[in-house]
Order: C-alpha cells, then structure tokens, then sequence
C-alpha cells in the first residue's frame, strides 16, 4: 500500500484524456498513459512531470482484450495498487441510420463500447482489492443522454457508457469502489480529426458546435476529477448539455420539437455553408 495514487487514463494522448491526466497529476497522481498514439503519449508524460507527477507511456489499443490483459499484468508487477481507471478513449462517426457503413458502426463500437466494456471487466477485481477507495471513471457524452439526430452510432455508444456506468455504480458500491461517469457537451479537441462521416458537411456542423463552446477541455477534466472526488455518478459538463438532458428527461416532446427547430434552422443552414 503506498501514499501514492496510481491511475491508467485510456486515450490519454490528446484532448480531454491528456486534461485529465495533468489535472490528476497536479494532485501528485502517478498516471499510465494508456493510448494508441505513441507520441502524443509521450507528450502527455512530459507535461504530467511539468505538473509535477509522474507518468509512464503504455500502448493500448481499447479494442483489443489481450493488450488490456497484458497491461494489467504489467503495472500488477509494479505498482502497489489501483486507485483509478479513466475509461475515455473514443473516436466519432455521424451519418443518419441506413448511410453510416456497417464497418463504421463496427469500429466505433469497438473502440467507444467495448474498449469500455473492457477496461472494466479486466481492472474491476483489482480495484475492490484495493483497502482504500478506488474509483472508475467512464467517458460518456450529452450526446449519450440526449440522442441527437445523425450521430447514431455514437449516441447507441455513449448510451451503453451512461447504462455500464449505471450498472456499475450498484455493483460496486458496497466494494468501496466509486463510478462516475461524465457527460460532456462539445469541446474542442482533435475528435474531428480522427472521425468518419457519412457527409464531410457533418464535419462542418460539428466544428462549428466545438468552435461556439465555451467549454475547454482543461474545464471538463476540472470538474470531472472533482465529480470524481465528491463521489458523484453523473457529471454532465457546460450549460447546454444540462439544459438539454432535463428538457428531454422531464419534457420530452418538448425535447424533440426543439431538436427538429435546431436541425431545420441551425444545422441546414451551417450544412449549406459547408457546400460551398
Ligand atoms: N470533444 C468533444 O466534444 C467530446 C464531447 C463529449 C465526449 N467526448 C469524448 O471524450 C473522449 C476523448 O475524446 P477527445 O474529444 O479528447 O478526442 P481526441 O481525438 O482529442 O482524443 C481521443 C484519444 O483517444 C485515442 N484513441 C482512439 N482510438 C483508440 C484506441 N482504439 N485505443 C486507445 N486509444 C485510442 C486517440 O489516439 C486520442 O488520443 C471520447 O470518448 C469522446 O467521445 C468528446
């Protein structure tokens, strides 16, 4: 048992994973960055010292069960314990239902569910070994909550994050084992870069969405790691994504006719845009 807390952070190489890390590290956190993109991890390490802690790079691709057991035996050989796992690692595909290519929906889901699905089922008997509290920590999105049109594949993916994280929550709650899962609205990052989208129009609209907010992702790891800390489930970051997930909670027709105004008004018109 040591005084210091060690964490595993998927997707740690750019955006809101690497926010995460520094902000733990700030709080003397030892990190594993855990991420397919080797050089973005190591930058990652390198800002983690400059918070002040220390990290080590780990190649992990979320999707593959072996490399998640193969990380687990590794860090068990050294580190004392498991305090934390920060399941974030994720890529974006839109299109409406019919136009998104099965190999998209397929590939998504590998990376945004079922790397999530098993992050959890390897570390979760590791963190109830742990005699002080440990915490699970899962990327989800107000997209998750709130099902907006064209983005089905990643809405089915972050609606299984929030139901796992539900799930988990009830689980392991008698295990001294936190679950927090964080429901961010858009924040710019490089998730665009990396997407698959059925119409480039869809990269246009949801640039837009990332460059009108006023979160960063410096703020959402802020309130994620202090969620975390205050042993909250739910953290749903920035104003809109609150608002829209209690419209559509309590005042679901409410809900829907806003999103049909929003599509009509707001996204053909920034779509037109993109044609030109
Ligand atoms: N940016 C947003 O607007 C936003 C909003 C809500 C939720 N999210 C979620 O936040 C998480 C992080 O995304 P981001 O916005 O920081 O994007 P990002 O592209 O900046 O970072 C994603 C990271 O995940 C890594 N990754 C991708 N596939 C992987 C795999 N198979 N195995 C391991 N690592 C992999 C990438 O290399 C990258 O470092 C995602 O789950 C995303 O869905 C983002």
């Amino acid at each position: 048992m040591s005084d210091t807390r060690y964490a595993i952070v998927t997707g740690a190489a750019s955006g809101l994973g690497r926010a995460i890390a520094v902000r733990l590290a700030q709080d003397g956190w030892h990190i594993a960055v855990a991420d397919v993109n080797e050089t973005g991890s190591e930058e990652t390490g390198r800002m983690v010292t400059e918070a002040g802690s220390t990290a080590q790079v780990e190649t992990l691709d979320v999707g593959d069960e072996q490399q998640w057991v193969s990380l687990r035996e590794r860090l068990r050989a050294d580190w004392p314990q498991l305090d934390l796992i920060v399941n974030n690692a994720g890529v974006v595909v839109s299109g409406a239902v019919g136009q998104t290519p099965i190999e998209d929906w397929d590939w998504l889901l590998s990376i945004n569910l079922r790397g999530v699905i098993l992050g959890c089922h390897t570390m979760v008997d590791w963190l109830k070994e742990n005699p002080r509290r440990s915490h699970v920590m899962n990327m989800a999105s107000v997209a998750g909550l709130i099902a907006p049109a064209r983005m089905g594949a990643y809405n089915v993916a972050k609606a299984g994050v929030v139901s796992l994280s539900e799930t988990l929550y009830q689980e392991l709650k008698r295990e001294n084992v936190g679950v927090t899962v964080v429901c961010p609205w858009f924040v710019k990052t490089n998730l665009l870069e990396t997407g698959r989208f059925a119409d480039t129009r869809e990269k246009t609209a949801g640039a837009a969405f990332m460059e009108n907010s006023w979160l960063t992702a410096e703020k959402v790891a802020d309130k994620a790691v202090r969620g975390m800390y205050r042993g909250k489930l739910h953290v749903v970051v920035g104003f809109r994504a609150n608002q829209f997930s209690s419209c559509k909670r309590h005042f679901p027709g409410i809900y829907f006719a806003l999103s049909e105004w929003t599509q009509r008004r707001i996204l053909e018109p920034i779509w037109s845009r993109g044609t030109k």
